[in-house]
């Protein structure tokens, strides 16, 4: 292959304040010698740190590639994950902590702690037994952010039985194709959820679902907005009706390590939605590590995550692994502009949040709502930031570092995907120097490269094709029902040294310093007269400008350079859309990266289509830029006005 051209040259560098070192787990030298212990010996590596959880029976094997690239980790091992999460903290002073600090959309909150949330997820695990859910068999789980997402997430590892969380934003149609693939016998919902003041019906959403599956015997109803919902006899039961009689405590089932513990659906190239599987020793050994250091995670913090339970972040780095540690964690309901725009900063004041956790998009939306918001709170608690979900642009980054971080808090910049399971590439906050919009280095145990189409490496700066190129514990396992396709999506093109390798989706470079830049998927990597830009570079360079909202930049067929530049860009600070303005921010990123990555068409719009995850669908406006309209699969769309505005805006030009 031709290699990506990389345009980004940040240099500024980010080192651990002093103050942060002291009192870090990891240190410099403590990560060197992980790094030292992991290259010596990776699986006896992973097996000390699968040592960190409650097994019944512990592994005394590690990796079993035999028959790769089906792996199996720790495969000997026994155990039921939610004993870390919550047994074992029982004899310990953690026992009346705070596990869940819930905090409603319309502003009331609630207090599980470890003792109650033990309690909350034996009730509702004996309640499904009775209902005769079963080790092994599939249930769904299509709930709001509200404390029982997080006990009926539990309550499924508890029995063995294997959870397939769907966002609560997703439509009856997603649900009905879930529930098919995963072959659920239940679903576990609520009533309705609310989002920015508004209810949303998911009970309803269900009952049109399951029009179209028969295979599910059970749904249980959590009465969250008290709507009223229709009841199918015998199917459906509600959630307090079910566990008033049961007890608080429930035998756990013991399961062998390479037990599916989750299944979680994402959207593939095709329709079709791929049921990425997790097992459950490798998953909870992974998840367990990261969580302890990357967060630098210690008993005394308050930790808030702004993921929805309902991605991956959320089952990470909500549920599983701060639970492990015994933290203390703030779930948040609703939206981050409701009832003001505030309403994060404001969390983070009430509860003391010390470790902060959320995605670029979100960031960006701060930036635009300006920097009054955050400055009317203290946030004097907190200590370190985080970010996930795509590449960061520098520009957010020092926004973050000095807005919300008032430079005193390290950012950690945390690569991974829904089928690691886990972070893969991060900086450790107590030892890693830091580059804005660089993920840095990959973690002990771990090990990532960036290569040609042919296998070989890429040099320094290099752009190419991010791999794994060793299993790790929290991969994931297969596809379900279609090992065949886990076989092609991820390990179908690249080798190195002859043997197929975990190929991510994304490019990106090593620079210099060995430090990670990822530059967004590949198909998101432009070819432009010969020149393989990224897309997410330019973006980072209109973002830069302080008139710059947001923007998204994507290819359009073009005759004389292949692929032109289009720009679609939200402004701000009163700057008109006009030819004059277009014209300024195209020689701002000549400026910026230079003539070869110069937008051929810049678009102003009050807002870019989004998943309701917050990725912006680039293939939308991909085909709005080739053809004038969005004419693929829209499913995943939040908010359908955007596209019909794009849509419109430009019919008017033509
Ligand atoms: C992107 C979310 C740059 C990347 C946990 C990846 C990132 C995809 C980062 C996975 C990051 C995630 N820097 N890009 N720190 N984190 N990505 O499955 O393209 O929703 O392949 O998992 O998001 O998204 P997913």
């Amino acid at each position: 292959m031709k290699t990506i051209d990389s345009v980004l040259t940040e240099k500024r560098t980010f080192v651990p304040p002093e103050s942060f070192v002291a009192q870090a787990l990891l240190n410099r030298e403590g990560l060197d010698a992980l790094h030292k212990q992991a290259q010596n010996d990776p699986d006896g590596f992973w097996l000390s740190q699968a040592q960190e959880l409650v097994w019944r029976t512990p592994p005394t094997q590690a990796l079993d590639d035999s028959d790769y690239p089906f792996v199996r980790w720790f495969a000997d091992g026994q155990l039921n994950i939610t004993e870390s999460c919550l047994d074992r903290h029982l004899s310990t002073p953690r026992r009346n902590k705070a596990a869940l600090i819930w905090e409603g959309e319309p502003g009331e909150h609630r207090v599980l702690t470890y003792f109650e949330l033990h309690r909350e997820v034996c009730r509702a695990a004996n309640a499904l037994l009775k209902l005769g859910i079963k080790t092994g068999d599939r249930v769904v789980i299509y709930m709001p952010m509200v404390p029982e997402l997080a006990i009926a997430v539990l309550a499924c590892a508890r029995i063995g039985a294997t959870h397939s969380v769907i966002f609560g934003g997703f439509s009856a149609e997603a649900i009905r194709d879930r529930v098919q693939d995963a072959g659920a016998i239940a679903v576990l919902t609520a009533d309705g959820g609310y989002r920015r003041g508004k209810v949303v019906p998911l009970k309803h959403n269900v009952d049109e679902a399951l029009k179209h599956c028969q295979d599910v015997r059970h749904v249980v109803v959590v009465n969250r907005t008290g709507q009223d919902v229709s009841m199918h006899p015998g199917r459906d039961h509600f959630w307090t009706d079910l566990l008033k009689a049961e007890s608080g405590r429930c035998e756990p089932a013991i399961v062998p390590a390479e037990h599916p513990l989750f299944i979680l659906y994402t959207s593939g190239t095709t329709g079709k939605p791929k049921g990425v599987v997790h097992t459950t020793g490798g998953y909870a050994t992974q998840i367990s590590f990261t969580t302890k250091y990357v967060f630098d995670l210690h008993d005394e913090d308050t930790y808030f995550c702004t993921a929805d339970v309902g991605w991956v972040t959320g089952h990470s780095y909500i549920v599983y692994g701060p639970l492990m540690h015994g933290a203390s964690v703030v779930m948040y309901e609703g939206a981050p502009d409701t009832p003001h725009r505030g309403r994060f900063w404001e969390i983070i004041d009430k509860w003391g949040v010390t470790i902060f956790y959320t995605a670029p998009t979100a960031i960006r939306a701060f930036m635009r709502w300006g920097d009054q918001h955050p400055n009317a709170y203290r946030m004097d608690t907190l200590r370190l930031l985080g970010t996930v979900g795509e590449p960061i642009n520098p520009a957010a980054w020092v926004w973050y570092h000095e807005t919300i971080g008032r430079k005193r808090c390290p950012i950690i910049d945390t690569w991974w995907q829904t089928e690691t399971g886990g972070i893969m590439v991060s900086p450790l906050p107590g030892a890693t120097v830091t580059k804005p919009g660089s993920c840095t280095q990959p973690l002990p145990g771990i090990a990532v490269e960036v290569i040609h189409k042919d296998g070989s490496r890429c040099g320094k700066n290099e752009g190419g094709y991010l791999v794994v190129t060793r299993p790790w514990p929290s991969q994931l396992r297969t596809v379900w029902g279609d090992p065949e396709r886990y076989r092609k999506t991820y390990f179908g093109d690249l080798k190195v040294g002859g043997r197929p390798v975990y190929f991510t989706g994304d490019g990106a470079r090593f620079d210099e310093d060995g430090y990670l830049w990822v530059m967004g998927r590949v198909d998101d990597v432009l070819n432009v007269a010969g020149h393989r830009i990224g897309t997410a570079e330019v973006e980072s360079a209109l973002v830069g400008h302080p008139h710059v909202a947001e923007a998204a930049v994507v290819g359009r067929p073009d005759e004389l350079k292949g692929q032109a530049l289009v720009a679609f860009v939200t402004l701000r600070g009163g700057l008109a859309a006009t030819d004059q303005t277009a014209n300024m921010l195209k020689e701002h990123v000549v400026k910026e990266i230079g003539a070869i990555a110069r937008p051929d068409d810049i678009r102003f719009t009050d807002a870019l289509p989004k998943t309701r995850s917050g990725k912006i669908m680039r293939r939308l406006l991909r085909e709005i830029a080739t053809s004038g309209r969005a004419v693929g699969d829209v499913t995943t769309l939040e908010d359908f006005a955007v596209l019909q505005k794009l849509s419109s805006s430009d019919s008017d030009e033509e």
